[in-house]
């Protein structure tokens, strides 16, 4: 089966063909950093208005790299902006019905947790998913495709959007995540002990508000005492990511060791970090586990991911029917299994 993918949930336009037979057939993404970067962030009106320019252009070109008629269509239902999510939908539905093919919702961060599968080797259920992105921050049990059990969920702030708040604090542009990993290469370790919130007690839930309390006082006492140099803020940021780094790290061995589940993977915009891939591969060796990530450009935003979870779902029969939604916010427990 052949499945047209499209990813319109936040501020990337992602489409991208997969065949549950032949894999990968063609993708094309277009990022729109530069339209929100003068902002600081997502201006969700700009995004959608963007995703109405792009997603029909990009559509055509992955489609001239078929050799083959597209069997189903598969778009980001949510969680996300809801105009952008309007978008994709819309467009997804609407070419499925003129094409007489079925055509699928997807959740957003399934497609994000599935996506390490399109990798060689691929990880084999069940496993553990640690899902980091702008907006989630998550451990779930995953026995089979759509069968998930939240472990850990972030009760504030997600790992991505700390990044990108210290990164706003640092003067850096948005997104903040590589720019925050970009400076950090450049500090030294010891010169700050940031916090490792929620460590200390039991569970496997998340909470960054405080990190981001921290660093902003740290940046604000630096600054009192005209120390606000360059290095002082590359020293900053190595912390504030070691510290995150380590809050993951620790809440994910807590996970493999409750569970019993030795298969551990990474997704979302944050699991294109080399210091989380250090250091959880260091820490899965030590728990004689396995790590699995998908390559960085699947880690962020993409079409492949959800043509990857569109095909699965649809060659299992599931289809949504002429009157579409979609779901800004979405829990992925609400999802059935295929
Ligand atoms: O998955 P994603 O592209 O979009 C959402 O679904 O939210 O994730 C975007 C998030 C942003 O917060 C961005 O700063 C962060 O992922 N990010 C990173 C890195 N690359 C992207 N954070 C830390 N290190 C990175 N290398
Ligand atoms: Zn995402």
């Amino acid at each position: 089966m052949r499945v047209l993918g499209i990813e319109t949930s936040c501020d990337e336009t992602g489409v991208a063909i997969y065949d549950s037979e032949e894999g990968l057939i063609s993708e094309a993404l277009f990022s729109q950093i530069d339209l929100h970067v003068e902002y600081g962030g997502v201006v969700p009106e700009l995004a959608s208005r963007d995703h109405i320019r792009k997603t029909i252009p990009l559509i055509k070109q992955v489609i001239a790299e078929s050799d083959k008629a597209i069997d189903g269509i598969a778009y980001t239902q949510g969680p996300g902006l809801m105009g952008s999510l309007m978008v994709g939908a819309a467009i997804g539905r609407s070419l499925a019905m003129a094409w007489n093919v079925p055509a699928l919702g997807i959740h957003h961060m399934e497609g994000h947790l599935l996506a390490p599968m399109i990798e060689d080797p691929a990880p084999e259920f069940p496993f553990i998913a640690l899902l980091v992105s702008g907006g989630h921050t998550q451990l779930v049990e995953v026995q089979g495709i759509g069968q998930y059990r939240l472990l850990g969920d972030s009760l504030d702030d997600a790992a991505g959007e700390a990044f990108d708040k210290a990164a706003k604090m640092l003067g850096l542009p948005y997104p903040g995540g590589p720019q925050i990993a970009k400076l950090a290469n450049s500090g030294n370790a010891g010169r700050y002990k940031f916090p490792r919130p929620m460590t200390n007690r039991p569970g496997l839930d998340f909470s960054f508000s405080g990190l981001k309390t921290f660093t902003l006082n740290t940046i604000a006492s630096e600054r009192e005492q005209n120390r606000l140099d360059d290095q002082t803020r590359a020293d900053i940021a190595h912390a504030f990511q070691q510290a995150v780094v380590d809050t993951l790290a620790i809440k994910c061995r807590r996970a493999i060791r409750e569970t019993g589940i030795s298969s551990l993977i990474i997704a979302g915009g944050v699991s294109a970090n080399l210091s989380l891939r250090e250091k959880l591969g260091a820490m899965v060796d030590e728990e004689n586990a396995r790590l699995y990530y998908p390559r960085p450009e699947y880690c962020t935003d993409n079409g492949v991911m959800i043509a990857y979870a569109g095909c699965q779902r649809l060659k299992a029969g599931e289809t949504t029917g002429l009157p579409f939604s979609v779901q800004p916010r979405w829990l992925l427990e609400e999802l059935t299994a295929c």
